[in-house]
């Protein structure tokens, strides 16, 4: 009798351990991403999106629990650190895409110092071929590279994104770079809903696919 309630206490004090290192290592990681972002607030130079825009894509990811991210134009990674970081709340995974060798390396320096990496794929390419050959599925795509191939991106990813799932895209508020034809092209789609956020000077498009195409 005695034998069987140590093996009960055992098993309650590894659960209760578990379960507290979970709750640890959880803020931990918040805790590190805070201070990261904190520190570089202000100071992101290379065509990153603003604070407010990063806390936007963070926010639809975890309100839609999406797990499956795909961003084309990594930059040196402030937006991926924001999806990366919801990501991590979610249990899902992020392929993000640059074709510039010099801001990929930094990008990934960035995701280890912000300690986000585990849940990062950080490819070097370019993303008018790769974004054709990836195999997705895809329930998040973020799209901030060259805005003249917009809707290019949008095409050869909607086959491969999920009912359900969330096409954005940066800058939509540009004039005369191809956003138009873009944000024409995906209002145009009748199973996508498409709104803009326009609280940031940049702009940013959300467009949710509520069913398989036409
Ligand atoms: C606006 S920046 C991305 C900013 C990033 N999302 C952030 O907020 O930190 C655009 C990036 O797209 C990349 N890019 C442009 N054309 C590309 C292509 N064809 N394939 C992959 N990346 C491309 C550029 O090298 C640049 O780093």
């Amino acid at each position: 009798m005695k034998n069987v309630a140590n093996v009960y206490l055992s098993v309650l004090i590894l659960i209760i351990a578990v379960c507290t290192t979970q709750v640890f290592s959880d803020s931990e990681l918040d805790r590190r991403v805070k201070n990261f972002l904190a520190a570089r607030q202000g100071q992101w130079k290379d065509m990153n999106v603003p604070e407010g825009d990063g806390q936007l894509l963070h926010d639809i990811i975890l309100k839609n629990n999406y797990k499956k991210a795909l961003e084309i134009g990594t930059s040196t990674g402030h937006s991926g650190i924001w999806i990366a970081w919801a990501l991590s709340k979610t249990g899902g995974k992020l392929i993000t895409i640059d074709i510039d060798e010099g801001r990929h390396k930094q990008a990934v320096a960035n995701f280890k110092e912000a300690g986000v990496s585990d849940y990062i794929d950080a490819r070097l390419a370019d993303a008018h071929q790769l974004v054709r050959e990836l195999e997705g599925p895809f329930d998040f795509v973020f799209s901030d590279a060259d805005k003249d191939w917009y809707t290019n991106y949008l095409k050869d990813v909607m086959p491969k994104l999920e009912i359900g799932g969330c096409f954005t895209a940066h800058n939509v508020k540009m004039r005369g770079t191809g956003i138009r034809e873009f944000l024409d092209y995906v209002k145009s789609l009748s199973n996508m809903e498409t709104t803009i956020d326009d609280s940031s000077r940049a702009g940013v498009s959300i467009s949710y696919k509520r069913s398989d195409g036409p």
